[in-house]
């Protein structure tokens, strides 16, 4: 099922906190939202999900306009929200079993069973929901998302404050459902989008400053080349320097001292300059980084 935005703006007294946002994503895709603190991502997915009226332009889940025939807008659409909103007095299968309710689903328990099972909520089914840890709260969130099966799925943040080994288990869950739904994912993380999605949406300050497939962002990131100023004890040619094959660019600064430019496709020159350098018997005064490559990108384009 498809989402539309088109021209969605929304402002917060005179902050304007989305500004003029459109895009259009297929059915299947799976689309990681990113951007800093503050940009939009969750007031974007809350016009989406239909929690928040936007105030200008409108937004479309298939054919059905958000805020307009709630109970089919709704089933088609399952929502994460930011900080896992949840009861946390009910047990874990009582509250899923009321979410299944709210759906009029017919099957309750069987459903709730698998929506247990592809979380892997089981170990504590039998828990209050606020006794459980970060990570299995967010499997609940995850579980009342899923239940009534919907074609879409608007999930913010799904994996924030889980350990190294839930990170895993969240992505490769999401990466399975996405096999046969449309995912929206929220995160501030590139390898999160790396590791789970096909497309980027970069925002910043409420406007969307890049769209497009993970590679072609990736590459668009990668432009900026590492930049390295290397101080030699004494003098060298630099023709010795410009032959190495991971370096792009040399420049004398001063008299042993030099501006590298790092080759396209190398993401930290230090070590294999160092290992040039004993090579050589020339001896490294120091060796500083100007500039980071995909992380000054990625740094430049979301704050
Ligand atoms: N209900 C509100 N009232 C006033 N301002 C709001 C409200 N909701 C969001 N904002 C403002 O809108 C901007 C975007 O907030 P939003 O929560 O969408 O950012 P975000 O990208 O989700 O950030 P984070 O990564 O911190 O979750 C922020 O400046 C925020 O303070
Ligand atoms: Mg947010």
């Amino acid at each position: 099922m498809s989402v539309v935005v088109n021209h969605i703006s929304k402002k917060f007294g005179n902050q304007l906190a989305l500004n003029d946002v459109s895009f259009s994503i297929k059915a299947g895709e799976v689309v990681g939202l990113l951007g800093a603190n503050g940009a939009g991502k969750s007031t974007l997915m809350k016009i989406i999900t239909g929690y928040l009226p936007s105030d200008g332009g409108y937004a479309l889940v298939g054919d059905l306009p958000v805020g307009t025939n709630k109970t089919a807008f709704r089933e088609r659409i399952g929502y994460l929200p930011e900080n896992t909103p949840l009861y946390h007095e009910m047990y874990v299968r009582e509250y899923l079993l009321m979410v299944a309710g709210m759906y009029r689903l017919k099957h309750k328990k069987n459903r709730v069973a698998e929506v247990v099972e592809i979380t892997g909520l089981k170990p504590e089914i039998t828990k209050r929901i606020g006794a459980l840890s970060k990570g299995y709260r967010q499997r609940v969130g995850l579980a009342q998302a899923l239940i009534h099966d919907p074609e879409v799925l608007i999930l913010d943040e799904p994996t924030s404050g889980l350990d190294p080994n839930q990170l895993d288990e969240i992505r490769n869950l999401i990466k399975n459902l996405s096999e046969k739904k449309t995912v929206i994912l929220s995160t501030h993380i590139m390898q999160e989008v790396e590791a789970v999605c096909n497309r980027v949406m970069i925002i910043r300050n409420g406007e969307m400053v890049a769209d497009g497939p993970v590679d072609q962002i990736k590459k668009l990131t990668k432009q900026k080349r590492q930049t390295v100023k290397l101080t030699i004890s004494e003098a060298v040619n630099m023709n010795q320097l410009n032959k190495l094959s991971f370096i792009a660019d040399v420049s004398r600064i001063d008299e042993n001292e030099y501006l590298i430019t790092a080759s396209v496709d190398e993401d930290d020159i230090r070590p294999k300059i160092f290992e040039a350098a004993v090579r050589n018997g020339w001896t490294i005064i120091s060796m500083q980084e100007e500039s980071r490559s995909v992380e000054s990108a990625f740094r430049e384009l979301t704050k």
